[in-house]
């Protein structure tokens, strides 16, 4: 299974290895510029295997100094030595052998952060998915489990800190500069979870005792002075270990937990055995320099990272196709761990918008493809969205059919019975239904079927009969190499309201299987019919978002917003007032490409208004209502045909005629939600901070003038605030004197702060309109750019490609030829972040004819260029067929 020679992998041909890998005992020499790396396997031959068989090792840009078999050099006829394959033959039949390998790497000119690589002065590894192969040659593959010993030789001024996975077993000085350490794992374990740091690094350390009295040790290690900027993942880290003992039964089982953060990392972090590798962007922060949302992606993603020890470690992939048992199951849990944090609907609110900005433009565009897909090129190329945030949802309906009992019995049974192994999604779902004794192959779809499913709704009352039918229709779009789609099992959570607001309780329900409030909907076409409704009710759908589909059902304003007003699940309030505002926003976009005057709906500003001024909800729910959909949410609303331009004009009368009118509530609303006294990031502290701002950029969009944005960029004693006002700043002023100064202010402050200027870059790349390109290739000069650090390229590029509707789709298509230089000049020296930032092209095909012309051309000039990387060559092709 090889793929960086950029064929196909298909799932159908897994078959396990010919030979047994029983032990890993591996010796580094570090250097910067020539690592000796020697890595002794024991394997046995599978019975059954052919005397014929090689054995086939896997490698990557390798170069092989030494090879010996039980300590013996191997005939040069017996053996083939490619830069990513290792042929040997003439191996025992059955008796264990060793094989001994040697190679030399460069750490320091390893500018893929795949493999062993160099990071400001320190040795760290990256080997998900298919990083250990750059570090020796290895059955490198998740069926392949072994214990690993590991023996780090350096020298001792250079790096004083000698990391690997598992247990510490000791170390000595060596006499001549260098020492070395030795660590041992006993949970076997596959490549892809093989860590190394080396360095001179500051620790923050603690403890932590299990729930049966074990005493772990947790070190988190950051550079030298920002140890103090590890203290709030430090408490992440506790309690997450905590709740996995609480909600899952789940305790942790080393005597050790490590977490390293380095500032060079292509993706968020990795949840290698005992030694989590992070982008330190995950890890640091303090309220001078993280915001809010800074302090809740840290808890989520220390928590998600730990969590994998579980779901992902102790339980493995069988191949890669499997990547969404861990990853999608690992996504609900800090799902689920953040709600019991924080506040579960504003959580959930959260989780839907993600999911709905990046996840269904991925499944409606050339990109889609199956939660557990069936083929790949680059497997990198598969950490995606889809697989991640729709594997979550996945195994969120499975909670939401069996219910919460079963759920926890089925997953009892899979710690149980598959501890130790790596398993498939079809191991996993047997799991649920041998626990509840349900069916799940229809269910199972989710898994195989790619597409946003469609649900379109009719509704008829009878008030002879005291009936409400509904009429229940159920598409799954064509995808990419999928035409035909059989009917999912949806389970869809519904209550019908009253003009009261009360809820209606049927008498009887007929048509369709319902358990509480969740409706089973597995046909095509269903009629539900409810008895016992007194008077006409209004259908609120989805409650909770418990199924990831698109809903079409006519609704008028009056029904959204008693939905808004009376619904007791607190996301459909926030659902029915979203869907109210997308109405308004679908409709302005059209009179703004008309020419036509924008009207915002009373019923639109009655309603934010009314959820956002209700003491009896949360602020942090307030600021949910308040936030109006996005550009690219009204973008996929309207589907085909986009012009960015008249979509963000639209948006932005409505944003005015809304502060115009309830300028008087939003001025009360940023003075009551004030806070005093020192900072706290705490949920309820966050909501305050974050209603305040949504009011504040109401008041200056009513304003029209800067003054109040720089006087709260004045004022501001906190990130989230300093960063909230110099956004409204440069996005609603941008060519005003406060922004330049403020600009340069913030710029100053922070200079020596990468993560925030990182936010620098991202606050300017964001400014709405044409113009904002020629900014970005001037920062690109700004001596603080770059380009070998992916969070300053993904803060920059990434973030102006991604997440500028006007400026990145400009009229003349020089937004869509910079990114395509961009993505060659990248390309070269690191292919997934070049790949990643590709991505952000999918959904071209959705745009009005001469913008998608001008981006299939930058595709296709990308396309034609020579010597592309697999993850580029792979992602451009998928999204141009
Ligand atoms: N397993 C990591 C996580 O926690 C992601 C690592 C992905 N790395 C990569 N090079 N594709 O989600
Ligand atoms: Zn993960």
């Amino acid at each position: 299974m090889r793929t960086n020679t950029g064929q196909i992998i298909h799932l159908e041909d897994y078959r396990p290895t010919d030979f047994v890998l029983e032990r890993v005992d591996l010796t580094f020499e570090l250097d910067p510029k020539e690592t000796k790396v020697e890595a002794r396997l024991i394997f046995h031959r599978r019975g059954g295997v052919s005397l014929a068989a090689p054995l086939v090792l896997d490698g990557d840009e390798l170069t092989l100094t030494g090879l010996l078999l039980d300590q013996e050099e191997i005939p040069t006829a017996l053996y083939e030595a490619t830069p990513d394959t290792l042929t040997i033959r003439g191996l025992p039949e059955t008796a264990p052998f060793e094989i001994t390998v040697t190679t030399l790497l460069s750490p320091e000119t390893n500018t893929k952060l795949m493999g062993l690589y160099r990071t400001s002065n320190v040795y760290c590894t990256q080997c998900e998915a298919e990083g250990f192969r750059r570090i020796t040659y290895f059955p490198d593959r998740p069926d392949v489990l072994a214990a690993y010993t590991v023996n780090i030789i350096a020298d001792k001024a250079e790096a004083p800190l000698l990391l690997s996975n598992g247990n510490y077993l000791g170390g000595a000085d060596m006499g001549d500069g260098r020492h070395f350490a030795a660590w041992f794992d006993p949970h076997p374990k596959p490549s892809y979870l093989f860590a190394l740091v080396a360095g001179d690094l500051g620790v923050v350390e603690d403890t932590f005792t299990t729930a049966s009295g074990r005493e772990v040790a947790l070190k988190i290690y950051v550079e030298r002075g920002k140890e103090a900027r590890a203290a709030y993942a430090m408490d992440a880290l506790k309690r997450s270990m905590k709740w996995d003992e609480d909600v899952f039964g789940r305790e942790y089982d080393l005597d050790i937990f490590m977490i390293v953060a380095v500032s060079d990392f292509n993706m968020g972090a990795m949840e290698n055995k005992g030694l989590n590798i992070f982008n330190d962007k995950y890890v640091l922060a303090d309220p001078e320099t993280a915001t809010d949302a800074d302090y809740a992606n840290i808890e989520a993603i220390i928590a998600h990272e730990y969590f994998h020890n579980w779901t992902g470690n102790r339980i493995t992939c069988r191949d890669w196709f499997q990547l969404c048992l861990k990853e999608g199951l690992t996504v609900y849990r800090d799902h689920e761990f953040s709600a019991d944090m924080r506040s579960r609907a504003v959580k959930r609110i959260a989780e839907v918008r993600h999911l709905k900005s990046e996840q269904f433009p991925e499944d409606a565009g050339p990109l889609a493809h199956p939660v557990r897909p069936t083929k790949y090129r680059e497997i990198n190329n598969f950490y995606t969205t889809t697989v991640y945030e729709k594997g979550s949802e996945v195994t969120r309906m499975i909670a939401t059919i069996l219910g919460r009992d079963l759920f926890k019995k089925g997953m009892d049974l899979y710690f149980d019975r598959h501890d130790g192994q790596a398993v498939t999604i079809e191991d996993f779902i047997a799991c649920f239904e041998d626990a509840s004794g349900r069916d799940l192959s229809q269910f199972s779809l989710w898994y195989h079927q790619a597409g946003t499913p469609l649900v379109s709704a009719a509704g008829s009352y009878d008030l002879e009969k005291q009936t409400f039918t509904l009429l229940l229709e159920q598409t799954v779009p064509p995808t990419p190499g999928q035409t035909a789609k059989e009917p999912m099992h949806i389970p869809l959570r519904i209550g019908l309201l009253l003009e009261d607001g009360s809820e209606a309780k049927p008498s009887a329900v007929s048509g369709a299987d319902v358990t509480g409030d969740v409706l089973h909907l597995t046909e095509r076409k269903q009629t539900v019919v409810f008895s016992g409704i007194p008077s006409r009710p209004v259908p609120s759908f989805n409650r909770g978002f418990s199924a990831p589909i698109n809903l079409h059902f006519e609704q008028s304003a009056h029904d959204r917003a008693l939905i808004a007003r009376h619904e007791a699940d607190l996301f459909a309030r926030w659902q029915a007032l979203n869907a109210m505002a997308l109405d308004n926003l679908v409709k302005a976009a059209a009179q703004a490409r008309n020419g036509e005057p924008t009207a915002c709906d009373d019923a639109l500003v009655e309603g934010l208004l009314a959820a956002a001024t209700d003491d009896r909800l949360e602020p942090a729910f307030r600021a949910q209502a308040l936030s109006l959909p996005s550009e690219a949410d009204i973008a996929r609303e309207i589907g085909s045909n986009n012009d960015p331009n008249a979509i963000h004009a639209g948006r932005q009368a409505i944003l005015a005629a809304a502060a115009a009118a309830a300028k008087d509530s939003f001025m009360r609303l940023v003075k009551e939600m004030a806070l005093s006294g020192p900072f706290r990031p705490d949920a309820e502290s966050a909501g305050r901070r974050a209603l305040r701002n949504a009011a504040l950029s109401y008041v200056v969009y009513a304003d029209g003038r800067p003054e109040k944005a720089a006087s709260a960029f004045g004022a501001a004693n906190n990130m989230t605030d300093l960063s909230f006002a110099l956004t409204l700043l440069a996005h609603r002023f941008p060519g005003a004197a406060e922004t330049a100064a403020a600009l340069a202010e913030f710029k100053k402050r922070f200079v020596d702060n990468a993560l925030v200027i990182d936010k620098w870059f991202a606050i300017q790349a964001t400014i709405p309109g044409p113009g904002t390109l020629d900014r970005v290739k001037q920062l690109m000069s700004d001596p603080l750019f770059n380009a070998s650090n992916p969070n300053r390229v993904r803060s920059l590029i990434g973030t102006f490609a991604f997440s500028n509707l006007t400026g990145f789709n400009r009229a003349d298509g020089e937004g869509y030829r910079f990114l395509a230089r961009q993505i060659l000049e990248i390309d070269p020296r690191n292919p997934q972040l070049a790949a990643r930032l590709l991505t952000s092209m999918r959904s071209w095909r959705s745009l009005e004819e001469k913008r998608a012309d001008h981006a299939r051309n930058a595709l296709q000039q990308i396309a034609d260029a020579p010597n592309l990387s697999a993850d580029v060559s792979d992602i451009v092709e998928r999204t141009l067929k």
